[in-house]
């Protein structure tokens, strides 16, 4: 096979690469939920149990993803179906591809959502509805946002639209042109950020509350939570990584750039906890506050702050970019996919998509409002979109990844793509893709699945 590149097109270099797939991963999951779960998990001890994870699990089920996409060029579904017939298997490898289409279908629903309650605050903040706010009612600021379903779908609709003019321009005069303006843009708002927290007096603290190490808070569940975890900021398991490495110019290095991405994450993951906490503590507010972190304690924690209202403005202005880049990869596998099957242009494909979604992210929506009633499994709607794509589909589809590039993919055409010259630096991937990744993912998978299913 060894395609020498994609009709989508390709990156035009591996830096270009490394900044879409860095911004694919860096979103919400790094932003509010790394900090906060720090926080509760026993911070310096759960840090490090997630760069563990990272290293252990997470980089080389991407370099996994990463040489699939880029040995077959083509869409997850169609990818995993070649590769599998390259080596002497069955085709149906596809459905692989197939699973993780429909798990960007339901994350984008709900990711859709928190995005569009992200731009009624960059809004909010910008206009200064939130000076000098008190937290009842920046508390009613946000519920009443979430009872009020007209509002929500104009939000939601803005940033599908964002989403889809995007993956409308293509692989380079959209996705490429994209991230080579919005992540150097979210690098410089989020030192920005960093430098008024530092100078804000609450930075010991914060510092404090993340990196003290604590032993005794270590409990199997933080181990968990930091395996799961250290999934989801990658975006692994469901092709995005997939889809964006079938871009990827023939030469560059697959090791190499997947450690810088791995690494970039984690630092915006650190440099986000940082960012916030001080912020929350020199306020003396709670930082374990939940999903209300974010939406509620930090606007008034900005409100009460000299400069408060433009490094507000500035901090949802972050993480709005950071949700549109992972957003973009959500989509774009079925996209890629529906181009090939069909020969259809991009606009088109998105039009559709964009319906698809559209109408997805309406009813994970209506959950806060005239969907409450309805109940899947116990989940309202947005809940469960959460659930089972989180703690079952990625999951599932990260070990077969692992599973097929360890134990189906013929080994030649591995040692081809990842082209590592050190025979002891690839048999080490081999060996932990083989058998300690899988073996630690399925042990997260079922574990996981028992917690919260009792
Ligand atoms: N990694 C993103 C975050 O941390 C979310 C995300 C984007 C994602 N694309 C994905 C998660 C694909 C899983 C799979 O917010």
């Amino acid at each position: 096979m060894q395609e020498t590149s994609s009709i989508h097109g390709a990156w035009a270099s591996r830096w270009i690469f490394i900044l879409a797939a860095t911004g694919s991963a860096v979103g919400l999951g790094n932003i509010w939920k790394f900090p906060y779960i720090t926080g509760e998990n026993g911070g310096g001890a759960f840090v490090l149990i997630y760069l563990f994870c990272i290293l252990i699990v997470g980089v080389p089920i991407m370099m996994a993803e990463v040489l699939i996409g880029r040995r077959a060029r083509q869409s997850p579904i169609n990818a995993m179906r070649e590769v599998a017939i390259e080596s002497g298997h069955s085709g149906k490898w596809s459905a692989v591809g197939w699973m993780g289409v429909l798990a960007g279908f339901m994350i984008f629903s709900f990711y859709s959502v928190v995005a569009g309650w992200v731009l009624y605050y960059i809004a909010g903040m910008g206009t200064g509805d939130f000076i000098a706010i008190g937290s009842d009612d920046a508390g009613k600021v946000f519920n009443n946002l979430l009872a009020d379903r007209d509002t929500l779908i104009i939000w939601h609709s803005i940033f599908v639209v964002m989403v889809m003019l995007v993956i409308a321009g293509g692989v380079q005069k959209g996705l490429e042109n994209a991230v080579k303006f919005l992540m150097p843009a979210l690098f410089v708002l989020l030192i920005v950020l960093l430098g008024y927290s530092m100078q804000s007096g609450g930075f010991q603290q914060g510092w404090g509350f993340m990196f003290h190490f604590d032993a005794s808070q270590l409990s199997w569940d933080a181990v968990l939570t930091a395996l799961g975890h250290s999934f989801f900021t990658l975006s692994l398991g469901m092709g995005a990584i997939m889809a964006y490495g079938s871009y990827m110019p023939k030469k560059a290095s697959i090791g190499s750039a997947v450690l810088t991405i791995a690494a970039m994450d984690t630092l915006v993951a650190l440099i986000a906890g940082l960012a916030i906490f001080p912020i929350v503590f020199v306020n003396g507010m709670d930082p374990g506050a939940g999903p209300g972190l974010m939406f509620i304690t930090l606007p008034v924690a900005f409100g009460q702050m000299p400069g408060g209202q433009i490094f507000g403005f500035i901090f949802f202005l972050l993480v709005g970019i950071a949700a549109w880049t992972s957003a973009i990869s959500l989509i774009e596998p079925a996209t890629a996919w529906m181009v090939e099957k069909f020969g259809w242009k991009r606009l088109p494909s998105c039009i559709f998509l964009g319906v698809i979604i559209w109408i997805l992210g309406v009813a994970a929506l209506g959950s806060f409002n005239f969907l409450s009633d309805v109940k899947l499994a116990g989940f309202n709607i947005f809940d469960f979109m959460d659930f089972v794509t989180s703690n079952i589909m990625l999951p599932l589809g990260g070990l077969f990844v692992a599973i097929f590039a360890g134990w189906f993919m013929k080994r030649y055409a591995s040692e081809h793509e990842l082209a590592i010259s050190s025979p002891t630096l690839f048999n080490a991937w081999y060996i932990v893709l083989r058998f300690i990744a899988p073996v630690a993912v399925a042990i997260i998978f079922i574990l996981n699945l028992i917690e919260k299913l009792k």
